[in-house]
């Protein structure tokens, strides 16, 4: 099933925004990727829509911060090349959800989509990528915060566990979805901020990172 377009955006706009996507994914490693991150997401998202054009300025966006953090922990020993896959990949799920404001138009709440990503990427066989889907939401999910939030979603530990997954779903709180397709950083301040509001434990494991990654 690939994303349902009931709003394109203008030729003009698409050939101006895509001129500056482009030159972004021509400037990234992704020619040498064992699979193809972009041609996984046009398999799901007509090139021409709104919600791609949003989802992959956020993606680059998030990758490039992902890579930046990578490079400054060499102590751990990340994956960067698993790193720019599953950075480029962590919200293949956006288009099942309702979210009509970035053009995704499914059926499920937004919160969903990480764990409907990795239903999807489980099922293209890159099981270890489908786990960032599902560990990257909000700081990372615990049983205890989905019961009690009350959140719509299956009540398993979704916590981000590697080192990839924690690079990730740090770098990804840093760049909203803007329906414009614009993709500007946050500072950490505003971050916690967000966190605050709905999440008291998530703001202290956000300052964490901050200390571990570098804000
Ligand atoms: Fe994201």
């Amino acid at each position: 099933m690939r994303c349902c377009v009931r709003r394109t955006i203008g030729q003009k706009e698409i050939d101006r925004k895509f001129f500056v996507i482009r030159k972004e994914v021509d400037f990234m490693v992704l020619k040498n990727l064992k699979m193809e991150p972009i041609k996984l997401l046009q398999k799901y998202y007509l090139p021409d829509s709104r919600a791609y054009s949003i989802l992959l300025a956020h993606s680059l966006a998030v990758t490039n911060k992902a890579l930046e953090v990578a490079r400054k922990v060499p102590q751990f020993n990340p994956d960067m090349q698993f790193i720019e896959e599953a950075g480029m990949l962590h919200d293949v799920g956006i288009f099942l959800t309702s979210a009509p404001e970035i053009d995704c138009h499914g059926t499920m709440p937004y919160i969903c989509h990480g764990y409907l990503g990795r239903e999807l990427l489980e099922k293209e066989g890159l099981a270890k990528h489908a786990l960032v889907c599902e560990r990257h939401v909000g700081v990372g999910l615990s049983v205890e915060d989905i019961e009690n939030q009350k959140l719509k979603l299956p009540k398993r530990n979704m916590q981000p566990v590697t080192i990839e997954e924690e690079i990730i779903c740090f770098s990804d709180k840093f760049f909203s979805k803007k329906g414009d397709g614009g993709a500007v950083e946050k500072s950490s301040e505003e971050i916690l901020a967000g966190i605050k509001k709905h999440n008291k434990d998530g703001v202290i494991k956000f300052k964490q990172w901050v200390i571990k990654f570098g804000g």
